[in-house]
């Protein structure tokens, strides 16, 4: 294998494929970078000047290097042929049909485009896989190259699993706190891993690039996210248990967190985590355990999507108890629909879910969110595991412009996403706008409790009970300490 590297390919134009590639191509002038897609309305939308996925500061990278050495195109057999080295960036979407069906990740796509390359490959290629895949993907890719292997064709897989989280993907690409390749423990093996460290090196410190046999890589992957997963799961835990005697679980959180060996990050409760990694990534963990006859382990796990989803379910509870027990006919705003602020992605997302108990119950919701798309919302309600009536939702369902007009007439209020411009919204004309009592719910904590009690919200939140009563205790509590 050559050290260096001039032209790479990533097959998959995606949330990862897009934003890491535009990083490499910024950082490696060196490098010609290509992006393809079997999607032309995807490719389409990387050349224009509305990218397909909102991320803070993409724009400013993909328009600094488009064009120069950073391609986005349909004509993957030529990016294929052309590069020396390949990601393989596409989709693992969990299987909704049979073995391992709602728990094993669907392959199909990592197959054909490992079948792509077999047959348009004409000399060697490091072809790495990016996307988050089950343990033993890596080889799975390479028995396929293997036995469709042209002569004098050569192929290393190796592992480099993407850590980006969506909403700060240039930062975390260009900051990682590591990069991990896994490889062969061969010659040639370590020869691919030293290639593909070579791109990172333009901009990572060496120390911080990880390299460890295939197996420990694609499993460190599953691991890490299993692991975010599970705080959010533990601290969700942990606000069901304030609620019920008392205490502050932003409080808890705080406490726990100084513990160095515990560490601040990832304690925030919420309606629950979203997005399209944790859930997938946990039930492959579930699933490879049960494949590898350990039930106790997967049943460890399994416990970490249970409370996810027991999580949006009390917090939509909640809603339903304290609005007299019904909502039906009832209008509710709810504010946020992307799994997380600064991004328009909606998968797995929390709102889905509250939104899904709502209508459920006959409510009226009125929706708002800074990023999301109207059809994407509607696409979202009316799939058929969120319901069976999906005639319903546009009756049901109204999209509104800003959270002013989302409040008209409502109910009631409920923060499903933590948006910064939630924050500074004006209450007290939102307030105005809505039917008495007004109910706030803070799925997220994210409000000033107190203004909005004393403007006259009844508000409740996760992880901690607030009444008025126990507000001017805290308020007089405040004082005294102040
Ligand atoms: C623990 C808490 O650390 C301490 O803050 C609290 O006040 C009392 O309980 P202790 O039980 O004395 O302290 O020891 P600790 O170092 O926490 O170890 C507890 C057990 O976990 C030991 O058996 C240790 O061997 C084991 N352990 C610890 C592991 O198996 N793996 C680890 O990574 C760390
Ligand atoms: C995650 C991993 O962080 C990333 O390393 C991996 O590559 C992909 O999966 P992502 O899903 O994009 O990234 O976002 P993340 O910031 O991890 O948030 C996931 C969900 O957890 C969101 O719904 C978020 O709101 C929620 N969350 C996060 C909490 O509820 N509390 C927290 O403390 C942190
Ligand atoms: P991720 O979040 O993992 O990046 P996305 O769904 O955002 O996933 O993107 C994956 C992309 O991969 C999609 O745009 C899809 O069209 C593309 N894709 C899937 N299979 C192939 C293939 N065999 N060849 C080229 N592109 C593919």
């Amino acid at each position: 294998w050559k050290m260096t590297l001039s032209k790479i390919c990533c097959i998959g134009a995606g949330y990862v494929g897009g934003p890491s590639c535009a990083v490499i191509a910024q950082k490696c002038p060196d490098l010609t970078v290509t992006v393809v897609d079997l999607s032309a309305h995807r490719i389409d939308q990387w050349n224009s000047d509305t990218l397909p996925i909102f991320e803070p500061r993409l724009d400013e990278v993909v328009k600094a290097c488009r064009g120069k050495n950073l391609f986005f195109s349909t004509d993957i057999d030529k990016g294929i042929r052309e590069a020396e080295l390949i990601f393989i960036c596409v989709n693992t979407p969990t299987k909704t049909f049979g073995w391992g069906k709602g728990r094993a990740a669907d392959l199909k796509y990592i197959e054909s485009a490992a079948r792509r390359i077999a047959e348009v490959a004409q000399n060697s290629k490091i072809v790495v896989e990016k996307s988050t895949v089950p343990v033993k993907a890596a080889e799975s890719i390479s028995n396929i190259l293997s036995a469709n292997v042209k002569p004098g064709v050569k192929y290393q897989v190796l592992s480099n699993p993407e850590f980006l989280a969506e909403g700060t993907a240039i930062t975390d690409l260009l900051n990682p706190d590591r990069v991990l390749i896994g490889g062969e423990p061969t010659g040639e093996g370590s020869e691919a891993v030293k290639a593909l460290s070579w791109i990172y090196e333009h901009w990572v410190p060496k120390e911080n690039i990880i390299t460890m046999n295939t197996w420990s890589s694609e499993l460190s992957k599953l691991a890490a996210n299993a692991f975010l997963a599970q705080r959010i799961s533990s601290i969700n835990a942990m606000s069901a248990i304030c609620e019920a005697t008392g205490a502050d679980v932003d409080e808890v959180a705080h406490a726990v967190g100084t513990d160095s060996r515990i560490g601040p990050k990832f304690l925030k409760a919420s309606v629950g985590f979203g997005g399209s990694c944790f859930k997938k990534d946990v039930l492959n963990m579930v699933y490879l355990c049960e494949c590898l006859n350990l039930p106790e382990v997967a049943a460890y796990w399994q416990q970490v999507i249970d409370i996810n989803e027991y999580q949006r379910r009390r917090f939509t509870m909640r809603i339903v108890q304290s609005l007299f027990n019904t909502i039906t006919n009832k209008r509710i705003t709810v504010l946020g629909f992307a799994f997380k602020k600064n991004t328009a992605d909606t998968r797995e997302s929390a709102a889905i879910h509250v939104c899904k108990y709502l209508l459920d119950e006959g409510a009226h919701v009125q929706i708002y969110d800074p990023k999301v798309p109207r059809d994407q919302i509607m696409s979202d309600l009316t799939m058929a595991e969120i319901t069976d009536q999906p005639e319903r939702v546009p009756e049901l369902v109204t999209i509104c412009p800003n959270a002013y007009e989302a409040a008209e007439k409502s109910h009631a209020l409920v923060i499903c996403t933590e948006w910064d411009e939630f924050q500074t919204l004006d209450y007290q004309r939102i307030y105005d706008k809505m039917l008495k009592p007004a109910f706030i719910f803070d799925g997220r904590l994210l409000l000033d409790h107190q203004q909005l009690m004393d403007i006259g919200f009844k508000v409740e939140t996760i992880g901690k009970r607030l009444n008025r009563d126990q507000a001017k205790l805290v308020r007089t509590h405040a004082n005294s300490t102040s």
